[in-house]
């Protein structure tokens, strides 16, 4: 098969509560804002190679509207389309802000994504935002801690395994690791990528009856040292850290995670392997190998299985913040 997928380019989150994440993105994540219409703001981080990673638009509940991947060509764009409309798969093509003419489907499980050629080439060639450095599209965020770029993005399906098998099959991308049960052969997680990375997209086993729900999304850093200091600034905002630090097994990345004000869980992570190998074959883990944290000396919090939208219905209230999310975070605004 030819390359078709390049790499993730965004993801939309949807929420009752815009202005709250979009502060909490410039405030505390360093992310700059570059557009915004009606119903939707555009953010980047100083990384970020075209206009935006992140679109925050208006919605009645916190779930992931999209998630956007660039082709590796004008020629795959088509051929991923075709592929995906031979399966039976439905879709329609629009004109999207900064990404020209993009073709959106549904994927089996539910899954809003995106695909599209075009893209604007993002770089600050004047002004303050202007980096020293020729190859950055941006200067350094002046915020310790502000992420470089957008990474991956984990989704929740009912057969790990047969999502993996229809993206590797109709879109190529690579089967790079699967964790089963302890007690049976059931994938309750997986890794897939469209490049180098370990993954920039993961499934988590959903035992719910709703489809195209989320996990989370992460963004990345150059070192374990940002990542840490991250931690210690959102922590001193009163945002509570759910999960980490620590090391996935699966992957190899250092890694955290804490929600954001509308409830998405974010990721932030660094470090792991690079694989480039293109017949890989996905190695099988177990949760006790310490697929999930490597030093397997703390328990996962139960929040953990927590996705988005809701498995039962809509969590916002009626403030767009969930109250027990709200009280954790940024307690110096609430
Ligand atoms: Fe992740």
């Amino acid at each position: 098969m030819i390359t078709l997928l390049s790499h993730l380019s965004y993801v939309a989150l949807t929420t009752r509560d815009v202005d709250a994440s979009v502060d909490f993105y410039v405030t505390h994540v360093g992310m700059t804002e570059v557009a915004r219409d009606e119903d939707r703001v555009y953010l980047r981080t100083w990384g970020d190679y075209y206009s935006y990673s992140l679109v925050i638009e208006r919605g009645d509940e916190t779930a992931l509207h999209s998630m956007a991947w660039r082709t590796a060509s004008a020629e795959a764009l088509e051929e991923a389309v075709r592929r995906i409309e031979a399966k039976g798969g439905v879709g329609e093509w629009f004109d999207g802000h900064d990404i020209g003419r993009a073709y959106r489907f549904v994927g089996p499980w539910g899954h809003t994504m995106v695909l599209h050629w075009d893209a604007v080439h993002h770089r600050y060639t004047q002004g303050e935002l202007a980096s020293t450095f020729p190859d950055r599209p941006q200067r350094r965020s002046r915020l310790a801690g502000a992420p470089r770029q957008l990474d991956h993005v984990t989704i929740c399906a009912s057969d790990v395994d047969a999502f993996c098998q229809w993206y590797h099959e109709v879109l190529g991308f690579r089967i790079m690791a699967r964790t089963v049960l302890e007690e049976a052969p059931i994938s309750v997680f997986s890794v897939l990528t469209t490049n180098e990375k370990s993954h920039d997209l993961g499934v988590v086993l959903d035992g719910s009856t709703r489809s195209g729900r989320v996990n989370h999304y992460a963004y990345w850093y150059d070192t374990r040292e940002e990542m840490l200091i991250a931690a210690d600034l959102l922590m001193e905002a009163g945002v509570h850290i759910e999960y980490g630090p620590t090391i996935h097994g699966i992957g190899e990345q250092s890694f955290l995670y804490y929600r954001e004000p509308s409830g998405m869980r974010v990721e932030l992570n660094t470090g792991g392997y690079r694989n480039y190998v293109p017949d890989w074959e996905p190695q099988t883990w177990k949760t006790s190998q310490g697929s999930y944290d490597i030093y397997r000396n703390s328990s996962m919090p139960l929040s953990l299985t927590e996705s988005f939208p809701p498995a039962d219905g809509p969590t916002a209230t009626e403030e767009g913040v969930p109250d027990e999310i709200k009280g954790d975070l940024l307690r110096d605004k609430a």
